[in-house]
């Protein structure tokens, strides 16, 4: 099929390589165009694991195409996504002006037998609204214009293998043409045949099914999939600190609590908590709109609260091990808000760093791949070329982001350089004993 995806951030372009993976012909479009420029040299602005290659062969393929303009873009097309970002305004709503620009303009090209998918993340009636905006604004040559929702579930990181082995397709469509025109699309995804470029070999285990409903439901699946995750982890890290004040593990409760089928072992990992831009910017969009419904979401409230007080949490940790903070160096072990991002958003480092910097500490990062957008968001954050410089002369080293290369470092080494060994594991994602017995001071969370 002959598609067209406006906004080339990491969701488009997502969405874009791998549709243009799967055999469809495929325009990306951004305003932006020294991300189009870079983007035709081949070069990629964002690292995600698997989507340069992707991008590499479809278009040397001839499958994905990049334009700056936007009329050129949706003219022929069949489905034109509408992938632009939706930044959280200072009163915890979503900034929809891009979203509405961009359907304005789709009016004002007069497009036809076009099915338009809202993919940003809006809260609901997006897709009412985008429908709206194409009646009032679209010109007497538009013709046959329907709109869909079409929610991503797309975790930085392995973006690429949520895309092509998604777990649910869900659709908001009003027409069984719509809906039919999506089934066609998603065909080669719904029925497994993809193998997954991530880690090969990939293949779907079961073809996931396609949830057509309404526009309403599609936008309330992804708002409340989201809050219920965050919920997720917040409950389990409200349940670690319990488990420290008892002498508990939270571990062994979370691996205890995950065995009942009905919580499952997913998403109970205590520590420093969530970041990102989804969880944090979507379930407090989510709340806005639910109090100007006179729905009280208190639970999604908690959860936030909560996860704004685990950098805190930390902040203590430290401050009983080294007394005082200031004048002291702390290394962190990973920047970006998870592992296998260069993504920065909402990131729990920065907020740690920014405290601890408050206190008068010198604090230093180290990312494998966030370093320099850690940077631009904190400039007095200084920068370590590796965990083992970062180490040097440190009174204590804070686990942030659980990338693999973390887990095997030589603790030897890195213990050597240290002023004092102080091993805050903000992940607990590292091996307690092996760290012991190495002569490191070593703090959990709720361990
Ligand atoms: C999320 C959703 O999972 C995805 O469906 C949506 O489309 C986009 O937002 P993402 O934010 O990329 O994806 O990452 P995710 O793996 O969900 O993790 C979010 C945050 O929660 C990370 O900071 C992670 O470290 C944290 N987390 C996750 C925990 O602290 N504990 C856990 O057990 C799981």
């Amino acid at each position: 099929m002959r598609v067209a995806v406006i906004g080339t951030g990491h969701v488009g372009l997502v969405v874009a390589a791998c549709l243009a993976h799967v055999g469809h012909d495929v325009v990306g479009m951004d305003d932006d165009a020294p991300t189009i420029a870079q983007l035709s040299r081949g070069e990629m602005p964002l690292y995600e694991p698997a989507l340069a290659p992707l991008v590499a062969s479809s278009r040397a393929a001839g499958r994905l195409a990049l334009t700056t303009d936007l009329r050129a873009a949706i003219r022929g097309r069949q489905v034109a996504f509408i992938c632009v970002s939706t930044p959280v305004l200072p009163d915890g709503r979503p900034d929809l002006s891009a979203v509405e620009a961009t359907a304005r303009r789709i009016a004002a090209a007069e497009p036809r037998d076009l099915l338009i998918v809202e993919k940003s993340t809006g809260p609901t009636n997006t897709a009412a609204w985008i429908e709206r905006t194409l009646a009032i604004y679209g010109g007497p040559g538009a013709r046959e214009v329907e709109v869909a929702s079409s929610p991503e579930f797309l975790r930085r990181g392995s973006a690429v293998h949520d895309c092509l082995h998604p777990d649910r397709l869900v659709v908001g469509v009003k027409s069984a043409r719509a809906a039919q025109r999506l089934r066609d699309l998603y065909a080669p995804i719904l029925e497994g045949r993809i193998a997954c470029p991530f880690h090969e070999p990939c293949v779907a285990a079961v073809p996931p099914p396609f949830v057509a409903t309404s526009f309403q439901c599609a936008e309330l699946i992804k708002h409340a999939s989201d809050a219920f995750l965050a919920m997720k982890v917040s409950f389990i890290n409200a349940v670690a600190d319990f488990c420290e004040r008892v002498g508990a593990d939270v571990l062994q409760v979370a691996e205890g609590i995950g065995l009942d089928p009905r919580i499952g072992p997913s998403f109970l990992q205590a520590g420093l908590g969530f970041g990102g831009s989804c969880f944090a910017k979507d379930t407090l969009a989510f709340l806005r709109l639910a109090e100007e419904q006179g729905v009280d979401l208190g639970l999604v409230r908690e959860a936030h609260q909560i996860n704004r007080r685990r950098v805190q949490v930390a902040v203590e940790k430290l401050r009983r091990a080294l007394w005082v903070l200031r004048g002291k160096r702390i290394g962190l072990l990973g920047l970006a808000f998870k592992p296998h991002t260069d993504d920065v958003r909402e990131a729990p480092a920065l907020a740690l760093a920014a405290r601890l910097i408050q206190e008068g500490a010198e604090v230093v990062g180290y990312d494998p791949q966030a370093g320099g957008a850690a940077r631009a968001a904190l400039p007095s954050l200084s920068l370590a070329d590796d965990p083992y410089s970062l180490a040097q002369g440190a009174e204590s080293l804070v686990l942030v982001t659980e990338w693999p290369e973390f887990l095997a470092l030589d603790w030897g080494r890195l213990k050597q350089g240290m002023r004092r060994p102080v091993m805050l594991d903000g992940r607990n994602a590292l091996d307690r004993e092996k760290l012991v017995a190495e002569g490191f001071e070593y703090l959990g969370m709720g361990r």
